[in-house]
């Protein structure tokens, strides 16, 4: 059964690591087409516009991206794309695993968790920041919805069913921010209550960062309003070595985009050294959410593989030799054997 993706190379490293999974997930043989599109400086120089409406047209017709990282041009006004993206698409969920491989500056080992962040409002809006005439006050306003709320929490319990996650653990601030996270920490324990089978507990953000340094192991999965789960995410992915294995998704209810956390890197542009695991793990996501969870399991296991035991091929940001392609052929090895 075939299935055609949106495909955006984008800016800087993205088209090196785009094409090196490309080849892995064709290496794979899981039946993709690709709709490859433009977003991004790519897109502002040939077509004078940062996400052009051929690309959004795409991307709904599919339903499901995969991305690579955008430069947002400073200065000029103007707002990021990935920002915008999330906005027209109402892509409320960021998924953000952080699994850790041996051998690849992990804090730890053996780390496997999900961060489910709410996407869409919290602490992030355009509207309510203002700042006095006098410059000597600002005021930033929260939302939090109980629809907003509900619909996260149920995807993060939703998608630990699906994945046999044992453990949600609702991220919040309730006992400061009464009303905001309260609202918040109210809906979960709710939401919590309609899945028995699965453990939930909650705990405070600071506590959270603490704990996630400290004890890592007590986590599964984490859900959270939108500037909690930006942080903690990071701090996550801090656990298992950086950005260079960070894929997300952002998740709406008919489109979802999958990607690399990391940006365009143009310090190592054009160089053979971007590491592409994390737009590889993106693409493994990928899988599972079109409903080839075995593939992704494949993929999945073949980086592990590839970057636990062909350290001669894994990229110098993992302390490796390799290049971008030598660590996609060992991987189109793997897959294909
Ligand atoms: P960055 O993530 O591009 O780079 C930070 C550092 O990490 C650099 O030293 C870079 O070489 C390294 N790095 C990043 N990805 C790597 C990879 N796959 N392999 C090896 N090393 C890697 O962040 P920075 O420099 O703050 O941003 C650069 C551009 O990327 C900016 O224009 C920014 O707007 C954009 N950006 C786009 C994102 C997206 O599209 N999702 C996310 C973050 C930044
Ligand atoms: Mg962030």
């Amino acid at each position: 059964m075939s299935k055609t993706i949106a495909v955006i190379p984008g800016d800087g490293i993205g088209p090196e690591i785009m094409n090196a999974t490309l080849r892995v997930l064709d290496a794979l043989d899981c039946g993709l087409e690709y709709d490859t599109v433009e977003a991004g400086m790519v897109a502002l120089d040939k077509q004078g516009d940062l996400l052009p409406q051929a690309t959004l047209d795409a991307i709904a017709k599919h339903g499901v991206a995969l991305k690579g990282p955008l430069t947002t041009p400073i200065g000029g006004g103007f707002t990021s794309i990935n920002v915008t993206l999330r906005r027209h698409f109402d892509l409320y969920a960021n998924v953000r695993p952080a699994i850790s491989f041996k051998g690849s500056k992990a804090r730890y080992e053996n780390i496997d968790i999900i961060t489910v962040r709410e996407n869409t409002e919290g602490a992030y809006l355009k509207e309510g920041q203002t700042l006095s005439d006098d410059g000597e006050t600002a005021m930033s306003q929260v939302k939090v919805t109980r629809k907003g709320s509900e619909r996260i929490v149920r995807y993060a319990f939703e998608m630990a069913k699906a994945k046999g996650r044992k453990k949600v653990t609702a991220v919040h601030k309730a006992n400061i921010i009464k009303t905001a996270s309260g609202l918040f920490l109210d809906v979960a324990r709710k939401i919590a209550a309609e899945y028995p089978e699965i453990e939930f507990n909650e705990m405070i953000v600071d506590n959270t960062c603490m704990q996630l340094v400290m004890n890592p192991y007590q986590f599964d999965v984490l859900v959270t309003t939108n500037l909690f789960g930006d942080i903690v995410s990071d701090l996550a992915a801090g656990l298992v070595g950086g950005l260079g294995l960070a894929p997300g998704a952002n998740i709406g209810a008919s489109v979802a985009v999958f990607e690399a956390v990391h940006g365009s890197a143009p310090d190592i542009a054009g160089k053979g050294l971007a590491n592409p695991c994390a737009l590889l793990l993106a693409a493994a996501d990928l899988l599972d959410h079109i409903g080839q969870v075995a593939k992704g399991d494949r993929l999945r296991a073949a980086i592990r593989e590839t970057i636990e035991q062909d350290r001669e091929h894994v990229t110098p940001d993992l302390g490796g030799k390799g290049s971008t392609s030598s660590f996609a052929d060992a991987l189109v090895k793997r897959v294909a054997a």
